[in-house]
């Protein structure tokens, strides 16, 4: 049986109950991961954490080692995965601290390692991405919220931008036009990749400001900073009640 495995976005270099042992190997056939697997405390039941931008958060977006990280939780153990993503929201409902479980995404990143499987060895191989995130976790999510009293958003489309640098306001409106609902710069590779090692991984997003042109003026990073504090507290309300199907 397979266990569940948080990975933490901004705002969760860590998440409250951590115990700090470390779970997993501190490389992989990739190269290090941002950090170590390490096991918290979620209520009542153990997961298996890893800080998607490093212990002290010094990894940007395009940095990151996303197949290290992928592989050395399935390593550790895991069989499930919530990745925690904070977004900018761009259609009127994903305002600041709107809670979302996205449904699809759009890849609009360049120059990441996408897949596992670029090797010299002859084999091609492709993997089916209609519905990029696994249903069953989405559902178990949704149940999550609903049974934690916190209001969650089941459907959303998630547009993937390279970073670091947040968008211009033109590109929002394409990425509006193209019908995307969220805009973040670490949900892609991460989703294709948790599908080709066969891990069940769902993204629970939280709205952090909204998207660049959305409202008069500059995008402030206080505010980022200010909601990614005001939201963590019903993220880890709902990660306390998931209890994931098959985990
Ligand atoms: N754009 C891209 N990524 C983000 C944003 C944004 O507006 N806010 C938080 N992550």
């Amino acid at each position: 049986m397979g266990r569940l495995a948080i990975i933490g976005g901004s705002g969760f270099k860590a998440i409250r109950g951590i115990e700090g042992a470390v779970a997993g190997a501190s490389t992989t056939p990739y190269g290090p991961p941002s950090a170590p697997v390490s096991r918290a405390l979620l209520g009542e039941h153990e997961v298996l954490f890893l800080p998607r931008h490093g212990v002290g958060h010094t990894i940007p977006p395009h940095r990151i080692n996303y197949r290290a990280n992928l592989w050395a939780l399935r390593e550790a153990g895991a069989s499930h995965i919530v990745g925690l993503g904070a977004v900018g929201g761009i259609t009127p409902a994903f305002g600041p601290c709107v809670l979302a479980v996205p449904d699809q995404l759009i890849d609009y990143t360049y120059g990441r390692v996408q897949t596992y499987h670029d090797n010299d060895d002859g084999e091609v191989v492709h993997i089916d991405f209609s519905a990029p995130y696994c249903a069953s976790l989405r559902e178990d999510l949704r149940r999550a919220a609903e049974s934690s009293g916190v209001e969650i958003v089941a459907h959303a489309v998630y547009g993937a931008t390279q970073g670091p640098r947040l968008e211009t306001a033109a590109e929002v409106r394409r990425l509006e036009r193209d019908g995307c609902d969220l805009v973040g710069m670490t949900g892609m590779p991460e989703a294709a990749l948790a599908r080709e090692l066969g891990l069940c991984y769902a993204s629970l997003a939280f709205v952090v400001n909204w998207a660049a042109g959305k409202v008069e003026g500059e995008i402030q990073m206080s505010e980022i900073a200010a909601n990614v504090a005001l939201c963590t507290g019903r993220i880890e309300q709902i990660l306390t009640a998931l209890t994931p199907s098959g985990a």
